[in-house]
């Protein structure tokens, strides 16, 4: 199975995806990753593993129809089979869905569908957070849908906000659970054992 990794910055998602793969512990190979932002360091990482990478920066296009055109064209030529959104800090239009229907997993530092949505995301999600005073928060890991942060939930896990806990050790503890969680549901897609109906998402 061939992965396309769409990424924005540093890229630590995609990182744990790579060592997944190196490891053999995840059946799959990562066919391509594109970044929206010139110069993510997960640019470098891929670069590193040998794996074809490239900026598409929506400022570079004139029309989002080209955009999207360039985004689909480079994953329809890297023979992907699932889009996985690692870092993504945008929302892809409804055209580059649609090409990839059920075919687009999306990693979400909440336990959506709580602080998730237009405008949450990154760290503006734990400051939110601790600015509620949430005992909890979490990870999700879901089926992309034209909506943001919308699509039927594959794997969540909660995460404990500690007193102690601030922007940094908040966000952290929940990266380290992203990292496992989108590998696990990304294995789960390559096994053949995610159905989806509706809403729900089963695990065979
Ligand atoms: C992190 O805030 C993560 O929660 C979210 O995207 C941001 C960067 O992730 N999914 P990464 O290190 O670029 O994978």
């Amino acid at each position: 199975m061939t992965l396309g990794v769409l990424i924005s910055g540093n890229g630590s998602n995609l990182q744990a995806l790579i060592d997944a793969v190196n490891t053999k512990y995840l059946a799959a190979q990562i066919g391509v990753v594109l970044s929206n932002q010139d110069g993510a360091y997960g640019l470098n990482r891929a670069a590193q593993n040998n794996i074809p990478a490239k900026a598409l920066v929506k400022s570079d296009f004139v029309t989002q129809d080209e955009f999207d055109d360039a985004l689909i064209n480079e994953l329809l030529e890297y023979k992907v089979d699932l889009v996985v959104l690692a870092g993504f800090l945008s929302i892809l239009s409804a055209r580059v869905v649609n090409t990839f229907k059920g075919r687009i997993i999306n990693v979400h530092p909440s336990l959506i569908p709580a602080f998730s949505g237009k405008g949450f995301y990154g760290k503006k999600v734990h400051k939110a957070v601790l600015d509620y005073g949430m005992k909890l928060s979490g990870a999700t890991v879901h089926f992309v849908d034209e909506g943001a942060d919308t699509g039927p939930i594959i794997l969540q896990e909660a995460v404990v906000v500690e007193e102690s806990d601030d922007l940094d050790s908040l966000s952290q503890k929940i990266l380290t659970v992203e990292h496992r969680l989108l590998v696990e549901a990304v294995r789960l897609f390559a096994q053949g054992k995610l159905t989806v109906d509706g809403r729900k998402v089963k695990v065979l």
